[in-house]
């Protein structure tokens, strides 16, 4: 069956690294047809129909067509996947209230525009900042798909944690299982290496705490600022792998014996409210996430996980407050 995969910021710069890996088979496998549609504004239509022209140009064998539309209701009809990637940057002299609302003009229509339009099994990844509370938003104005459907991105922080990880140690990334990255797509985030292993030890125990606490966390939260004082722009490639690697995994299943981080609606699990879209460690079984559970969770932890689930929580009031879910 030949799967309709919807991007939203597809003239952007992660939609540019993203559509072509989609088309190549790498999102959902060397042995599925995927339809592409594109939504943008309508200003960046004809930068789309430039990126659909060069994805013609591929003549990718699994690619059965591509649509772009300015049009959520459109763009949206018969989607199995959608990457929601377009959303509203922060501009000078904009306060974060004025940034939530300015994203929740763009998440509740198309959290509206999946509800009526989609196919049954839709899956959504929201990639665009803030991410867990636009996730939260789309899937409020979503109230005949299942919640556990709308999920937000924190592959791209486990990833880094990972490299960093396997650089201090200098072993492959292969070597290293069961990361954790917990709460917030934010510098509030905690990446978690009391549950890690390396070569069947636990990481925390392999570094000095002193690295643990004053590099390791600070450097994975803190790397999409320095990836956008360094390029000048915010990450984009490895953005587009992450969304690449979380989709792959929840449709495909993630490998026995390790786990990967997603942020996905809670149920309660680890004291974080339910309902709140938060970064767990997560495996996928037969198509869906689960939130890995019984780990525990020391003082350490327990402090910096809900010191980024309470961000969660401001965003998810402020965005109430502002009568977007
Ligand atoms: P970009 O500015 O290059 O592209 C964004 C695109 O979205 C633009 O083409 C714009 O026209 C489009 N857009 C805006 N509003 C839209 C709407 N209502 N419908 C459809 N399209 C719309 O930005 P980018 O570098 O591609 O980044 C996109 C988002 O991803 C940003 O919010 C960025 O902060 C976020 N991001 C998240 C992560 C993560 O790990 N979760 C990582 C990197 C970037
Ligand atoms: C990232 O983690 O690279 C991005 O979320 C940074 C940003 O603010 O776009």
């Amino acid at each position: 069956m030949t799967v309709k995969v919807t991007v939203t910021g597809a003239a952007g710069q992660i939609g540019y690294a993203l559509l072509f890996r989609v088309a190549s088979g790498q999102l959902l496998g060397a042995d599925t047809p995927v339809k592409l549609s594109l939504l943008e504004i309508p200003q960046a239509v004809k930068a789309a129909e430039g990126t659909a022209m060069e994805l013609d140009d591929c003549a990718f064998p699994l690619l059965r067509g591509i649509e772009i539309s300015d049009d959520p209701a459109k763009a949206f009809d018969g989607a199995n996947v959608a990457l929601l990637v377009g959303a509203r940057p922060r501009t000078k002299g904009m306060e974060r209230g004025d940034l939530l609302e300015a994203n929740g003009g763009i998440f509740g229509p198309q959290g509206r525009a999946i509800n009526d339009n989609a196919a049954d099994d839709i899956r959504v990844l929201v990639v665009g900042n803030p991410a867990n509370t636009n996730a939260l938003i789309a899937r409020s104005a979503a109230p005949d798909v299942p919640a556990e459907r709308f999920t937000a991105m924190t592959r791209l922080d486990h990833n880094r944690a990972l490299s960093q990880l396997a650089g201090k140690l200098s072993v492959p990334v292969t070597e290293i299982s069961k990361m954790t990255i917990w709460g917030n797509h934010s510098a509030t985030q905690y990446p978690d290496l009391f549950h890690t292993e390396v070569g069947g030890k636990v990481a925390a125990e392999l570094v000095e705490e002193e690295w643990l606490r004053d590099t390791f966390i600070p450097t994975v939260a803190k790397r999409g600022a320095a990836i956008i004082e360094a390029r000048g722009a915010s990450s984009a490639a490895s953005a587009a792998n992450a969304a690449i690697d979380h989709v792959h995994d929840w449709v495909n299943g993630t490998p026995e014996g390790d786990w990967t981080s997603a942020a996905v609606p809670s149920d309660g699990s680890y004291g974080v409210p339910e309902g709140l879209i938060s970064s767990f460690p997560v495996v996928s079984r037969n198509g869906r996430w689960e939130i890995v559970q019984g780990l525990e969770i020391d003082a350490f932890s327990r402090e910096r996980i809900d010191a980024s689930v309470g961000e969660l929580v401001e965003e998810r009031d402020a965005v109430k407050a502002l009568g977007l879910i």
